[in-house]
């Protein structure tokens, strides 16, 4: 395997991006003819964002496991595609050479069309970190139907709400998940969920934990049995179904600034390029290496860069069940060591919480097999980005600062690793065919370096988000209305000197705790659910782990004799409407939230009393009830 497409130079770096913005249906058009296609392309761009609509080469026809899977059977059927490290560290590793990958995803195929799944069909995929769940998402695309991966820490009523906006035919789960100390019964969680769904006709479960479960005669099937079927017709090849570079290939659920989380439309040819050409350029993969990304695939980072980029590129991808921290603070070291690790890819939470461990975990590691390290997810802090640069790259291995949406499908901007340089903190420069642009809150785009503003896209790209499944307006207002004839991002920035990116976290009401992203308004549903809630408004607070931590103000008029047991059942329903990551840090009891004449939250004010920042509030006398203010900052929950 080679990459014709892989940048080897910082002057080939900014060659190729100059191509990219004087004609990108060139470039991009060239770089297409790389994949394997079912019909060639005829037309590489189509775009309009005022409709926020974008096609990339139009009139092809391709299947993305052909690319992923079959491309490689022939070519190197025993090198290893997946490598799976358990959430013991007794229990047994698993890998799978690209031979054994497709024939298993075949099988999967085969038992989802015998389900009466094709293409089109949208298939739930709820289950832990295990290797069936990248088989689960690359069986739905052999045949054409559209994932939609929830990640395991949502609850039924998420569940619910994503199958029912997406009108699933399907679920495919486990027993349960291992992580860390604990099992989590995913299956019993779907069987709650899908009393609310009755578009879901089938539900294919593996047994991996072994915890009972109960199963449905007509509805529920076990994973083995169907295989075992289909095994027993001789397990035919099945042929990838030829699929419009359009056709959509997966829904992922994200969360934005209104209550309801929304369904990201990615399709087929212009994700499966991006994925390919980021993962190729920004980790500089080579032949043989071993890429371990830390993410849950119910994430775009598991998708992008854990199943489809690695697999794109013929590489060895290394998946993990577990935790960090489990059994110690040393599991990810260990498993570097284990596996000889040459890229490894995370999130600053994670590499915040290991840095409290100390240096200890880390001694005795052999970590000499890395080459580069990533980051992914919310804003590296300076320290955090020194401390994984000092102790684990041991300063001989390039971090990549990826910056990316949910939405663009792959990195847009980074450093590339080795290629071009780092700066601690900076997502640095855009890729080729990123063309970043910076606007003033009324849309007037900040020329010249040393600036902020709201960051932007100019033109399309080819993973671009393609639409908001089943409310295309959802789409255009969200990302294409906000600043005509620009892509918005949501994310706030500066650009320095020297024209590099950092990016300062979210300007709409979404948290990032974690990495992971939960949207404020969700929050107040989810504990406005809770009987004796009047009313509630949440906002980001900085948290030294995490990176935000969520606040929450509560109006309270139920029975209320003991305030920290009331908390607790917040938190219990809170977990019961959307999962247990959405949990608040903190809540404080008032009597009244700061609101404007016209009703509308003043959030500002609550997010600087939030931070510990009392004073200079700015102008309250604008409020309803100015009063609620001194209250609001008398009762504040510090620590
Ligand atoms: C944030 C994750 C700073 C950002 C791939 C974005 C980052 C949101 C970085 C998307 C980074 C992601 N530096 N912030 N390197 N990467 N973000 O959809 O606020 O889960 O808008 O995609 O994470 O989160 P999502």
């Amino acid at each position: 395997m080679s990459y014709p497409y892989q940048i080897k130079s910082l002057e080939t770096y900014q060659q190729e991006y100059r191509k990219s913005t004087d004609n990108p249906e060139a470039f991009w058009e060239q770089i297409g003819q790389h994949f394997e296609w079912k019909k060639p392309f005829e037309k590489t761009l189509e775009w309009d964002f005022l409709e926020g609509k974008t096609e990339w080469y139009l009139g092809g026809q391709l299947n993305i496991t052909e690319n992923a899977l079959d491309r490689h059977v022939a070519t190197q059927p025993d090198a290893i595609a997946l490598v799976w490290e358990p959430n013991h560290p007794d229990a047994a590793t698993r890998s799978f050479t690209y031979r054994e990958l497709q024939h298993r995803v075949m099988q999967l195929g085969h038992v989802l069309k015998k389900k009466g799944i094709g293409k089109g069909d949208r298939v739930c995929i709820y289950m832990g970190m295990v290797p069936e769940l990248a088989i689960a998402v690359l069986a739905c695309a052999r045949i054409g139907a559209v994932h939609s991966v929830i990640f395991g820490g949502f609850s039924a009523q998420s569940i619910a709400d994503r199958i029912q906006d997406a009108q699933a035919s399907a679920v495919i789960t486990c027993d349960g998940a291992a992580r860390g100390a604990k099992d989590i019964p995913l299956k019993s969680v779907v069987d709650e969920a899908l009393l609310q769904c009755p578009s879901v006709h089938s539900v294919i479960v593996l047994a991996h934990t072994q915890s009972p479960c109960n199963m449905f005669a007509g509805r529920d099937f076990w994973w083995a049995n169907e295989i075992a079927e289909i095994e027993k017709a001789g397990s035919p090849f099945l042929p990838a179904e030829a699929m419009d570079s359009e056709d959509p290939l997966f829904i992922l659920y994200t969360s934005g600034s209104t209550g309801k989380p929304k369904g990201v439309v990615h399709s087929t040819a212009g994700y499966m390029v991006w994925a390919a050409y980021t993962f190729v350029n920004v980790f500089q993969y080579q032949p043989g290496q071993i890429h371990f990304c830390t993410a849950d695939i119910g994430w775009i980072t598991g998708h992008s860069y854990i199943v489809y980029g690695p697999l794109l590129a013929g590489g060895t991808s290394l998946m993990f069940e577990g935790i960090p921290t489990y059994p110690d603070a040393g599991r990810f070291w260990e498993i570097v060591e284990k596996h000889r690790v040459n890229i490894l890819y995370t999130a600053p939470t994670a590499i915040r919480s290991l840095m409290g461990f100390g240096t200890e975990p880390i001694e005795g590691k052999d970590l000499s097999s890395l080459r580069v390290l990533g980051s992914v997810g919310e804003p590296i802090n300076e320290e955090a980005w020194h401390w994984y640069d000092e102790h684990i790259g041991k300063r001989n291995s390039p971090i990549v600062d990826t910056w990316w949406q949910t939405e663009t499908g792959g990195i847009l901007i980074s450093n590339l690793a080795g290629v071009t340089p780092s700066k601690p903190a900076f997502a640095t420069l855009p890729l080729p065919g990123v063309q970043p642009v910076l606007v003033d809150e009324h849309g007037h785009e900040i020329e010249g370096n040393g600036v902020s503003g709201n960051l932007c896209i100019r033109f399309p790209w080819p993973g671009i988000i393609r639409t908001t499944y089943g409310d295309h307006e959802r789409c255009k207002s969200t990302y294409f209305s906000v600043y005509p004839n620009l892509y918005f991002t949501g994310d706030g920035c500066l650009r320095d000197e020297n024209g590099n990116y950092r990016i300062t976290g979210r300007v709409d009401d979404v948290l990032n705790v974690s990495g992971h992203r939960i949207g404020t308004a969700e929050v107040e549903n989810a504990i406005n659910a809770h009987t004796g809630v009047v009313e509630s408004a949440v906002v980001g607070f900085p948290h030294e782990v995490k990176g935000q931590g969520i606040y929450a103000y509560v109006i309270y008029q139920g029975q209320h004799h003991d305030d920290e047991l009331t908390k607790r059942d917040i938190l219990a329903t809170v977990s019961k409407v959307i999962g247990p990551i959405a949990k608040p840090d903190k809540i404080q009891f008032v009597s009244g939230l700061p609101k404007t004449r016209s009703g509308k939250i003043m959030r500002r004010i609550l997010r600087k009393i939030a931070d510990g920042e009392l004073e200079n509030l700015g102008d309250t006398t604008t409020l309803l009830d100015p009063l609620v203010v001194d209250e609001i900052k008398d009762g504040r929950i510090s620590g």
